[in-house]
């Protein structure tokens, strides 16, 4: 296929993307509530994570520290700017704000604490794009409600947006309303998404879709009410995409490759983009005996709460077909489906494929016609530290600078692309494992596995490459 030669448009943000449950630490202080996070033990690619309803002294939870960003917001926004950064995904830790979910009032601290992260990321001109939920309920929701099976979440989650919307409406524009909406659609997401320890006996499929309809109404209700607070505002949707082919040109093949994209990837994007339930959907639910309970006000809300643009992590792709018994077989289940062949395999078992993203981006905006952020993107990996103290990470440099290289075709194919933020910018614990092993980052932060290490950061190769491609508008991707 030939190449073009496109340029990235110049208002194009570059930057980074966080989560705050899984780089901030300080899980209990100036008044912070428990997330679910908080109850999730440490992991690695053998042994999955565990869920502890009452935190057990003798286990290991990697983000009850993190990588003590709370401390140390200053000295890592400096060095997002010295990259040359002009966005920063993050998101605000729900219970810092309302340490049970529930609470009547906000935590006047941890309101304060993200003042504090917005002044000093306008001190460099880098804009904050802010999930407003990833990966941290409140834990107190899990355990007083069942989490978000229960519609009550609807209005305790709007009482949050709510707030931080007026508090923060000068100093945030674009806002994210739920990380990856649409893992609730796979079994990892009832804890992680949804807040929800299910066991067999509680139809988990039921009562995650149920979870994921309720926050498709959240959601919508967030985004009208963000409209009315700010016409500033700009509020998009956020979706895990996993790119999936039929394994062969067999019919059948490729026709559960196409359910599998439906219920998968596209579902959230339609809701949340269209505002409505789409056909192939009511036939999923009754083919597999879903009953869902939708109010006609619920549907009202998805109508009026259509999101600005559209955002979603991309990290491989799959392949799908009647071959189940090639399926993979990983710690998380975030992987799923057979391998392709013609891919190569990380560690984890993720398959990388920079092509996957040009075709998602064209997939994308034939469908939606509205801008696409890719909002997550990167290798997890595990990094070398040099006896002189460097990390020469050649092989995540080839990973973002093949996926920028398709980005960069898909904008010379016509796609309204706003921005681009790497997972992560600085290693973070790894939400599928829990690892520190699993690093994406630009910069390096001495933590181990065991919870040792002196917190300390320094710059990889893969910064200063980063930094050249901002600083040419993405022209750049050379690495010498
Ligand atoms: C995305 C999540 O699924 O993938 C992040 O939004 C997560 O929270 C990222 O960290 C990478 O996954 P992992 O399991 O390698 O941390």
């Amino acid at each position: 296929m030939a190449q073009n030669t496109a340029f990235f448009p110049s208002n194009f943000l570059w930057g980074g993307a966080t989560a705050a449950n899984q780089l901030e630490g300080a899980w209990n202080l100036d008044g912070k509530g428990e997330s679910v996070d908080d109850h999730y033990t440490g992991g690695n690619v053998d042994t999955p994570r565990r869920i502890t309803p009452i935190l057990e002294k003798d286990a290991f939870y990697p983000n009850h520290e993190a990588i003590d960003f709370y401390h140390h917001y200053k000295e890592d926004i400096a060095l997002f700017a010295e990259m040359g950064f002009s966005v920063f995904r993050m998101s605000i830790a729900w219970p810092r704000i309302f340490p049970n979910g529930d609470d009547a009032e906000p935590n006047e601290a941890g309101l304060q604490f993200y003042d504090d992260v917005f002044d000093e990321l306008k001190k460099y001109g880098i804009e904050p794009l802010v999930t407003i939920s990833h990966y941290e309920n409140p834990y107190a929701l899990t355990e007083k409600y069942g989490g978000w099976k229960n519609r009550k979440l609807i209005d305790f989650y709007i009482r949050y947006a709510g707030t931080i919307f007026n508090r923060y409406k000068e100093k945030v524009k674009y806002w994210l309303t739920f990380n990856e909406i649409n893992c609730l659609t796979m079994p990892f997401g009832a804890y992680l998404g949804g807040g929800m320890i299910l066991t067999p006996e509680d139809n988990p499929e039921q009562m995650r879709f149920q979870a994921l309809h309720n926050q498709f109404v959240a959601s919508a209700k967030a985004v009208q009410l963000g409209h009315t607070i700010s016409p500033h505002f700009k509020i998009g949707c956020m979706l895990n995409y996993m790119v999936a082919y039929a394994k062969t040109c067999n019919p059948t093949d490729e026709l559960i490759t196409q359910r599998f994209d439906q219920i998968r990837n596209l579902l959230a994007g339609d809701v949340q983009v269209r505002g409505r339930y789409p056909g192939y959907a009511k036939r999923y639910f009754a083919d597999h005996n879903i009953k869902l309970t939708i109010s006609e006000a619920d549907e009202q809300a998805l109508k009026d709460g259509c999101v600005d643009f559209y955002s979603f992590s991309y990290y491989m792709s799959s392949c799908m077909g009647q071959q189940e018994k090639d399926s993979f077989k990983n710690s998380d289940d975030l992987m799923i489906g057979i391998p392709n062949p013609y891919l190569k395999t990380s560690e984890w078992g993720w398959q990388t494929d920079p092509q996957g993203l040009r075709w998602l981006l064209n997939h994308l905006y034939d469908r939606y016609q509205i801008p696409l952020m890719v909002v997550e993107n990167g290798l997890g990996a595990r990094d070398k530290v040099d006896s002189d103290g460097s990390v020469q990470d050649d092989y995540r440099i080839d990973y973002l600078k093949q996926h920028i290289e398709q980005m960069r075709e898909a904008v010379g194919d016509g796609v309204d692309l706003m921005g681009y933020t790497t997972w992560a910018p600085i290693d973070l614990v790894s939400a599928g494992t829990g690892e520190m092993a699993k690093r994406y980052g630009f910069i390096y932060v001495d933590k181990n596995d065991d919870g040792t290490g002196s917190l300390k950061r320094s710059r990889k190769e893969s910064f200063y490459w980063y930094k050249k491609v901002i600083a040419s508008n993405g022209a750049d991707l050379s690495n010498n």
